[in-house]
């Protein structure tokens, strides 16, 4: 899942180690590292976390060297164990590569190779393009030529980064469908999966675009196609920091990113208004005229992101009148959704990498509709395809579960959806700036919800050995229970549900009994016909037992005799909730897989950023 690429004059384990740790976040069981030295290829590679690594390469240290690869590992094509740890070397040792994604045609390959006589040791489909690469080079001695000949025949997704003995002083890489960027630095060039692999040697990094191929020696990059034509690149600077990139007191990530929230909402409403007094988005590649024949929107995202794309459909609704789907982006194109160049499809992902998203918004294209995204990655691969962007300025998200990532998105679909109202036409004009005012006013709302974390963390205690726990939340609280309980699941192994609290009686009620914690996200006064209706639903669920705790608004008493705890929350418009509401959930996620010994930055089994499908 993380890939690093190093030429220069610095020790190139220790930068590579360091790119990796830093890289940690993306998900991984296991990483390698290969350097090209005076005696050729001399790698390393272990199952388990980076210190596995660590204490192999103190054990036996690797000759000295300013050239190298590495890698961490998220097991698609056998298991987490040494042998399939990259790098995977040709037979003579003379090639070293790691890959990320997944080759679909390496069977094939495979049995080509064996046919001619090589010897696969792992079960990676990895492996192959080492013996491809060593079998191309017998007819075309040209590393970085040989290479593009292996990428022509690779079917599927990849990043490729490779090392040649003989070619000492330069590394390769090649991507399809799947991240790689370059760092330039002075005397110094670098290969990442992403930027925080570099940032801290370098800010200067260059895209990658779809099949090509990148050579870096400490004096150069070189970009061509798979066929060796040259491309234009485009460089840019990357606007934060390493301390970004570094828990900064915290003991987790997340808690960190947890406690960014109010700056990263305030980041992502930042130099919205242009100088004409309208809304902007950051890239727009469509007219007005042409967002005025939208006559339906439909929102695709993974995970975390899809409930955002579930609050995104009661605000654009509300907001423009366009009728709004929401799907999993997994699902939608296999479905045979309708869409036509009057349909904008909206695609929502933090790392703007995730592969069911980026193929769900390929198919949009190719059907002619229009793609506007939303990311928090500059110069990942969704974005660079789609016709708009808003990129939420949420700064790097570590943490496998997403946090700032989440609530950034948020505001970013209000966004949309006051931009939509702004394009259809003026007599929305007073209830954008309202909303506006509102928006400006959630960072120390948040904030708010942030100073009464104590409470959560005693309630987390107090819950720690419950194994069951449900969420229910009506209208925008509905996708708050949902991302609550996916936060619980995700971060402290705990069976946790989220419901429509008005489908409760149709079904899971049956699950509740004595004890079971029952988190309600109640609606705000003004929606009292929804009040009201929450207001049972608590009654129905305590009545059987359950253990109920409300997250009400600031000055709202209605739930508190049928709660066993209170959560308040600050007053903000119904739509808006979600943006106070689902803090105190991570919170409590965070806070009880910390109790439970859980590594809450890397949880088991998930990864940052998904790229295959
Ligand atoms: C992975 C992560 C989730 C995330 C999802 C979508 O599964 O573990 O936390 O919500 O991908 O990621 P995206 O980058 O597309 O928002």
């Amino acid at each position: 899942c993380g890939i690093v690429g190093y030429v220069g004059s610095r020790p190139a384990v220790d930068v590579i180690m360091g790119g990796l740790r830093r890289l940690e976040y993306r998900g991984y069981d296991s990483g390698g590292v290969a350097l090209v030295t005076a005696d050729g290829i001399a790698s390393a590679k272990k199952a388990g976390k980076l210190v596995n690594l660590d204490d192999v390469l103190q054990e036996s240290p690797l000759p000295a060297s300013t050239t190298g690869i590495g890698h961490t590992r998220w097991a698609t094509h056998g298991a987490p164990n040494d042998v399939n740890a990259h790098p995977h070397l040709d037979a003579s040792e003379r090639i070293a590569v790691v890959h990320n994604g997944i080759i679909e045609n390496f069977a094939t390959l495979r049995d080509e190779l064996e046919d001619a006589g090589y010897d696969f040791v792992s079960e990676t489909d990895s492996e192959t393009v080492a013996h491809l690469l060593h079998h191309e080079l017998q007819t075309t001695p040209d590393v970085t030529e040989a290479f593009r000949a292996v990428c022509r025949r690779l079917e599927g997704a990849f990043t490729l980064v490779v090392a040649d003995a003989q070619t000492p002083g330069r590394v390769l890489g090649a991507r399809r469908n799947s991240p790689l960027v370059v760092g330039r630095g002075e005397g110094e060039n670098f290969l990442g999966s992403d930027v925080a692999a570099f940032i801290e040697y370098t800010h200067t990094a260059i895209e990658l675009g779809q099949d090509q191929v990148v050579e870096i020696t400490a004096d150069a990059v070189v970009v061509t196609d798979f066929d060796g034509q040259p491309v234009s690149t485009k460089e840019y600077t990357v606007d934060w920091d390493v301390s970004a990139a570094e828990k900064g007191g915290y003991d987790w990530f997340m808690l960190k990113e947890i406690h960014e929230q109010p700056q990263a909402i305030a980041d992502t409403l930042l130099g919205r208004i242009g100088t004409d007094g309208r809304l902007q988005l950051d890239e727009m590649r469509l007219s007005d005229g042409e967002l005025r024949e939208v006559d339906k929107i439909i929102v695709i995202a993974c995970g975390t992101s899809y409930y955002a794309g579930m609050v995104a459909k009661y605000a654009i609704e509300h907001w423009t009148r366009i009728p709004c789907e929401v799907e999993l982006a997994s699902e939608f194109r296999y479905r045979d959704p309708i869409l036509d160049h009057t349909t904008l499809v909206v695609s929502i992902s933090q790392s703007g990498e995730t592969m069911d998203t980026l193929m769900a918004i390929r198919y949009a294209r190719e059907q002619r509709a229009r793609v506007l995204s939303i990311c928090n990655t500059n110069g990942s691969t969704i974005p660079r395809e789609s016709d708009a962007v808003i990129y939420t300025h949420a700064g790097p998200e570590i943490a496998v579960a997403s946090t700032k990532g989440f609530l950034s998105q948020v505001v970013a679909c209000y966004l949309l959806a006051l931009y939509f109202a702004q394009v259809k036409g003026a007599k929305y004009g007073d209830e954008i700036q309202l909303i506006l005012d509102e928006l400006g006013r959630t960072p120390q709302a948040v904030q708010q919800v942030l100073d009464n974390a104590d409470q959560i963390r005693k309630l987390a205690d107090r819950l720690s050995s419950n194994r069951s726990i449900m969420f229910l939340g009506r209208h925008v609280g509905y996708p708050v229970a949902l991302e609550g309980a996916l936060k619980l699941k995700e971060l402290a192994y705990v069976h946790a549900e989220g419901f429509a609290a008005g489908e409760l009686k149709h079904g899971p009620i049956a699950v509740i009994e004595d004890g079971v914690p029952v988190f309600v996200v109640v609606p705000p006064r003004a929606r009292d016909q929804l009040q009201e209706k929450i207001v049972s639903n608590i009654q129905e669920v305590r009545a059987r037992g359950a253990r109920t705790i409300a997250l009400v608004e600031e000055g709202d008493d209605t739930v508190v005799p049928y709660s066993d705890e209170v959560i308040r929350l600050p007053r903000v418009p119904t739509l808006l909730q979600p943006l106070v509401a689902t803090v105190p959930l991570q919170l409590f996620a965070c806070e009880l897989a910390t109790q439970l010994g859980h590594d809450v930055d890397q949880p088991r089994n998930l990864a940052k950023s998904v790229t295959v499908e």
